[in-house]
């Protein structure tokens, strides 16, 4: 019997819902929030009501791309968490409705393991999955982690940030040079053109496989302090070179301590997930390492970096073989790893 996950994603400012015949990818829709751009951040109200809009004209359109019935569904797949809690609640509520009124399971998906976890979506872009155990790099705007996957439900974390992420870093330079919101994106599109040598930034001098990010933010800051003291327009005269310096040194840091893990470990198969995975820069760096190096890469398609809820319901996928659960009294979390 074929199985039908519906996958729900509201973590965030994206209202997404996804439908897959195993892991195969039939239908996966994202309405994006575009109300938050104007105040250069995610407003956790706006994005919430915004979900209450999009949740029911989301899924409608994902069961019609799908080609099938609510009735064939197995299950509904939903992101319990981490995200900003009012966000997660219309998922979390639409998904146990539904669910309620269709007579199926729930599964609570750990948002997290998801981005991890959209190596296994199949479809026309991606084919290739990893083998367990491999390494993966999650670089998203809350979270930046290198953890060892040993299988869908077993993950350990070697690293993570002590502060801020790599999306943040990416999000709060391209804030300090005045571009729009979300960062990331444009300074991907700028640094194209753009020397990565012309500026240097200091490296954190921090232990093991962690991460820190919030020092070099700081001193990206002061060191366009010191410029502007002396030419007003040193951000408009610069902005391409400075946009290619600081995703390099991003870059750089993620890639050491990659390194690092893949030494500790002795595995060579490496993934990158999450929103900054879609970075031109990493992709190329990950490209460059498996040259030179015997490292088996894993780059997500672009439309499984960023939030999506094929991700969600690939996981819930494998829960369900697992016949693993939540119970209709099953309530949201804003933080926390897995
Ligand atoms: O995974 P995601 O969509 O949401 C979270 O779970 O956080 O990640 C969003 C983050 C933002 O910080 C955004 O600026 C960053 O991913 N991002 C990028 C790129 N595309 C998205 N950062 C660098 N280069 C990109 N091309
Ligand atoms: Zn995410």
């Amino acid at each position: 019997m074929s199985i039908y996950i519906l996958g729900i994603e509201s973590s965030c400012d994206d209202t997404s819902a996804a439908i897959l015949k195993g892991t195969h990818m039939l239908s996966s829709v994202i309405a994006n929030q575009e109300v938050h751009r104007k105040y250069g951040g995610v407003v956790p109200e706006l994005a919430s009501r915004a979900h209450q809009q999009n949740i029911i004209p989301v899924v409608e359109v994902a069961l019609q791309k799908a080609k099938i019935t609510k009735n064939q569904l197995s299950a509904i797949a939903f992101t319990r968490g981490p995200g900003l809690l009012g966000s997660l609640l219309v998922g979390t509520s639409f998904a146990k409705a539904f669910a309620m009124g269709l007579r199926i399971p729930i599964i609570e998906v750990n948002h997290l393991k998801a981005h991890i976890l959209s190596h296994f979506v199949e479809d026309e872009h991606q084919k290739n999955h990893p083998e367990f155990p491999f390494l993966c790099l999650t670089v998203s705007g809350g979270h930046t982690q290198i953890v060892k996957v040993n299988s869908p439900a077993d993950m350990v974390i070697l690293g993570k940030t002590i502060d801020d992420a790599a999306g943040e870093a990416f999000d709060k330079a391209a804030k300090i040079m005045g571009l729009p919101y979300p960062g990331g994106p444009e300074i991907d599109k700028l640094a194209k053109i753009g020397n990565p040598l012309a500026f240097s930034f200091p490296e954190p001098k921090i232990g093991e496989l962690d991460y820190s990010f919030s020092g070099l933010k700081t001193s990206f800051l002061y060191f366009l302090r010191d410029k502007l003291k002396v030419d007003d327009d040193f951000i408009e005269n610069n902005r391409v070179d400075l946009s290619a310096s600081i995703q390099h040194t991003i870059i750089a840091i993620l890639m050491k301590k990659l390194r690092m893990a893949v030494k500790l470990t002795g595995i060579n198969q490496v993934a990158i997930a999450g929103g900054v995975s879609a970075n031109s820069g990493l992709r190329e760096a990950m490209k460059q390492e498996s040259e030179k190096s015997d490292w088996k890469i894993f780059l997500p398609p672009l439309k499984y970096t960023t939030d999506n809820a094929a991700m969600i319901a690939v996981t819930g996928y494998f829960k369900y073989l697992e016949k693993d659960f939540a119970p209709q009294s099953v309530t949201p979390y804003a933080r926390g790893g897995f």
